[in-house]
């Protein structure tokens, strides 16, 4: 999965109103989302539980008589604002002591019972197998504290439908859990084992998002590519979306180097929907370190995927994440991921310290020997790096033609559009009455190393 920057990503918030039918006075829920897409999208899945069971929208945490916090365990960070947030929240409860607060997602399953014994205020802890049970739980947790945390590989949330947030994008899960085990890694063991929903199934949804108005879909999963639902692989997969009426653009995220088939270069190079970019995790550059982490693949091995699907794809724009300072990385190690990534030439890239946790097998078996002062030096020399080789990349768009999808407003700049190009870099234009969810062709005038700035052309 492409993780969004759980820092940038935290202030999403997506509400969803909750009420019980014939009640009078309307339950409505708040959803606060924390981490990756997967929970953006689970956030979506819960609206749609509790809007079948009779809830309300409540716009603003204030109306809210049930606040959700849909989180993350990837880092401690992650876990560290949550509790923070909870915290602040609990002083609201304390006003009103008839709001139920829960946690959701990867943190409830990560420390489960925990949480309800450090943060006695916490009525509902909800793992991310248990969402159809979430209007019981959320009845049970008027009494006593409400928790279920099971995970079950038969869960894959068939047949219900998501209340999509507002936007140019739809997500659809496609696999859930991950099977990969790499050792830094906590998502096995809070998400489950892999599975993947029927191609069916995914194609019903991806209609009904088509009819919604939805011109692109990005396909979501933690080893997406090695969908298989016993019937069709992902490479299938992508050309039945490709043929869906209305569906412009295909995303997906995110794939796993060793899962990358010739078949699936292939199906990427022929179907024009499917967009110029792919986020590729490599982590590290460095053999031994790959080794350690269990990614399952070599540096060269990475590598020569990269060259065959530049070759097979002309202009196709990368993206990858990278992990430093993992237990046993040395300096020489360090400078192997800084030589790959100036080899590879990454359009942009996530950059992480790594954090230990709690249940992995890195964990449990290597020491984390890279002092913090050290880890924090070479992420800012990878990020500096990287900020130099996309600076570079982008301004060679500069007097080129982007065609755009219009997102709406550009959050900085008055009178500003923001979109994405096909290769998933962000445009910034006058707005100029463009409508929201249309396409707009762009000529690039300007660029920094996060943004493209242009202006429309017909
Ligand atoms: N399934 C996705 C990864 C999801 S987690 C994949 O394999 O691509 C997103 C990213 O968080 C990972 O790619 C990794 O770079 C980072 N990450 C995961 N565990 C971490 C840890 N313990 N410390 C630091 N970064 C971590
Ligand atoms: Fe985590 Fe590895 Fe699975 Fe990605 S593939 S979710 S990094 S265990
Ligand atoms: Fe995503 Fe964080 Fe869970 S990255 S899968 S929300 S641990």
């Amino acid at each position: 999965m492409q993780l969004l920057d759980i820092e940038r990503r935290s202030d999403i918030n997506a509400a969803v109103a909750v009420g019980q039918p014939g009640s009078g006075a309307a339950r409505r829920v708040f959803i606060e989302t924390y981490g990756c897409q997967m929970n953006v999208s689970d956030t979506e899945l819960m609206m749609g539980v509790l809007k079948k069971a009779g809830f309300r929208r409540a716009l603003a945490l204030e109306d809210a008589d049930v606040v959700l916090l849909n989180t993350c365990a990837i880092r401690e960070r992650a876990e560290e604002r949550v509790v923070g947030r909870l915290s602040q929240l609990s002083r609201v409860k304390r006003a009103r002591p008839d709001l139920v607060l829960g946690v959701s997602g990867c943190m409830a399953k990560h420390l489960a019972e925990q949480l309800l014994d450090r943060l006695p205020y916490v009525d509902l802890v909800v793992g991310p197998d248990s969402y159809r049970r979430l209007p019981e739980l959320i009845g049970e947790a008027a009494g006593n504290p409400a928790l279920d945390v099971r995970l079950d590989r038969g869960e894959d949330y068939l047949e219900l439908d998501p209340v999509r947030q507002e936007g140019t994008n739809a997500w659809i899960t496609i696999m859930r859990g991950c099977d990969k085990f790499c050792t830094f890694c906590i998502v096995p063991y809070v998400r489950g084992r892999e599975r993947s929903v029927p191609a069916g199934d995914l194609l019903r949804q991806v209609r009904l998002a088509a009819s919604e108005g939805f011109q692109e879909v990005t396909l979501l999963g933690q080893t997406v590519n090695s969908y298989h639902d016993g019937e069709s692989d992902f490479a299938d997969l992508l050309k039945m979306v490709a043929r869906v009426e209305g569906i412009r653009r295909i995303r997906f995220t995110s794939p796993h180097p060793s899962d990358f088939s010739d078949k699936l270069i292939g199906t990427i190079a022929e179907e024009s929907k499917i967009c110029r970019f792919i986020h590729l995790p490599v982590q590290s550059g460095s053999d031994r370190v790959l080794e350690a982490m269990k990614r399952t693949y070599s540096s060269g091995r990475y590598v020569d995927l990269v060259d065959r699907l530049r070759s097979a794809v002309p202009g196709l724009c990368l993206s990858t994440d990278v992990i430093v300072g993992f237990p046993g990385e040395d300096d020489s190690d360090f400078e192997s991921t800084m030589a790959l990534m100036r080899h590879v030439r990454y359009d942009s890239a996530f950059m992480f310290k790594y954090s230990p946790r709690k249940g992995t097998v890195a964990y449990r078996e290597i020491p984390d020997t890279v002092p913090e002062t050290e880890k924090s030096r070479r992420l800012q020399a990878v990020i500096a790096q990287q900020t130099g080789i996309s600076g570079e990349i982008n301004r060679r768009y500069v007097g080129r033609m982007q065609e755009v999808l219009v997102e709406g407003d550009a959050r900085r700049g008055k009178g500003q559009a923001v979109g994405k190009s096909d290769g998933f870099k962000t445009v910034v234009f006058p707005r100029d009455g463009i409508r929201t969810n249309t396409f707009v062709d762009i000529r690039i005038t300007d660029a920094t190393s996060h943004t493209l700035i242009g202006r429309p052309e017909n």
